[in-house]
């Protein structure tokens, strides 16, 4: 894991930690729910990224931002297709239905605002988010590597997702949704690493811009 270098750091690192806390509390060894309930937060982050950066291109009528938008884009369809597989193993009660309502709302709120005012914090955030799924996953089929859950058949979806052998189990699908948390934490830190470098390389061709204009002028 990622050791946070700054204020910004330490806050999504603290953010993670209670969130982890609470995800813990509420349900304990219950791996097929916990990834249910999950991975319908996890959808939201790149779905609302993509679309603020959309905007952002819209209103800086400028080309570059496309393989970030589409790379946010890809990892909101990428969790909810987590999920799709994830419900095919664990069918989640009445009061867990409600809480991802209400969590829903409450997370895609707090983190649009989050991500307009403060995105280098936000991709710091999800990396550390996608960090502890890998860790959750990880868990999980260490559970079913020891047999106190039942290595049941993967669904047919993911077999068809990910191109599984036939015959392919539970634990196959835990390995190749863990593989795609890595990917996503491995982009989000990136983006969050790259941020500062970025924001002043434009402005340093901005800069460039305006004298080249002067020049002209
Ligand atoms: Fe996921
Ligand atoms: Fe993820």
């Amino acid at each position: 894991m990622k050791t946070p270098s700054n204020l910004s750091d330490l806050f999504a690192l603290s953010m993670t930690k209670f969130f982890r806390l609470i995800a813990d509390t509420f349900f304990a060894k219950r791996y097929g729910h916990r990834a249910v309930v999950l991975e319908t937060i996890a959808g939201v982050p790149g779905m609302v990224a993509g679309m603020l950066i959309h905007l952002k291109s819209l209103r800086n009528m400028k080309t570059g931002y496309g393989p970030q938008i589409r790379e946010m884009l890809a990892e909101a369809e990428n969790e909810r297709m987590h999920l799709m597989f994830f419900i095919e193993i664990a069918k989640p009660n009445i009061f867990e239905r409600f809480l991802v309502i209400g969590a829903q709302g409450i997370f895609m709120t707090f983190y649009t605002f989050m991500y307009i005012f403060f995105p280098k914090t936000s991709h710091r955030m999800i990396g550390y988010f996608e960090d502890e799924a890998v860790n959750s996953y990880t868990e999980y089929l260490e559970l079913v590597k020891n047999g106190s859950v039942e290595n049941i058949n993967a669904p047919q979806i993911a077999i068809n997702y990910y191109g599984l052998r036939s015959n392919a189990k539970l634990s196959d699908l835990i390995r190749s949704v863990r593989a795609d948390e890595m990917h996503h934490s491995e982009v989000n830190h990136s983006y969050a690493d790259n941020f500062d470098k970025k924001d002043r390389k434009s402005k340093n061709l901005k800069a460039v811009e305006t004298i080249n204009n002067n020049k002209v002028a």
